[in-house]
């Protein structure tokens, strides 16, 4: 599994009359230990969530519910990524800028993360994320 670039998971589903279903597990579906989960809802029309970079946690962001879209930026360059299927999740390894960006009315937005909560591996300023990723390679 590619550890290093920012791609779409494709997960199990279980197709039941019943509804269906669909599961994770760390280290085989994706590519770490799952160590910390929150989500973000009730998201006002128009508002923009991450807006930042962390230093060393990884994610997996889901659409659970609704839509949304992730712009993703390594330090050299953009891309967007439309999050609309509960099966699909989105990788982000660290050192990725990332903004969560038009929400749907009821949208759910459920995040895995490979490390605990820590506000010193936030990289909030988009300056600094370019010094540090670009840093990291010269
Ligand atoms: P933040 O990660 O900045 O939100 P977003 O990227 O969605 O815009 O987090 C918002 C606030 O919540 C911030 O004060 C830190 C706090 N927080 C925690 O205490 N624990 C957590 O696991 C997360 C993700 C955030």
């Amino acid at each position: 599994m590619n550890k290093k670039n920012c791609h779409i998971i494709d997960f199990p589903r279980i197709n039941d009359p019943r509804g269906k279903l669909t599961f994770i597990e760390g280290n085989r579906h994706i590519p770490f230990s799952i160590r910390r989960t929150y989500w973000i809802y009730d998201v006002p029309g128009g508002e923009i969530r991450g807006g930042h970079a962390y230093r060393n946690n990884c994610e997996i962001i889901v659409a659970v519910s609704g839509s949304f879209d992730v712009l993703i930026d390594d330090g050299y360059g953009r891309q967007t990524f439309s999050l609309n299927r509960s099966y699909y999740g989105l990788y982000v390894p660290s050192r990725h800028w990332r903004e969560l960006v038009n929400f749907s009315t009821n949208a759910l937005c459920l995040v895995m993360a490979s490390n605990d909560f820590s506000e010193t591996d936030y990289i909030r300023s988009h300056d600094d994320f370019l010094l540090e990723v670009r840093d990291q390679y010269a």
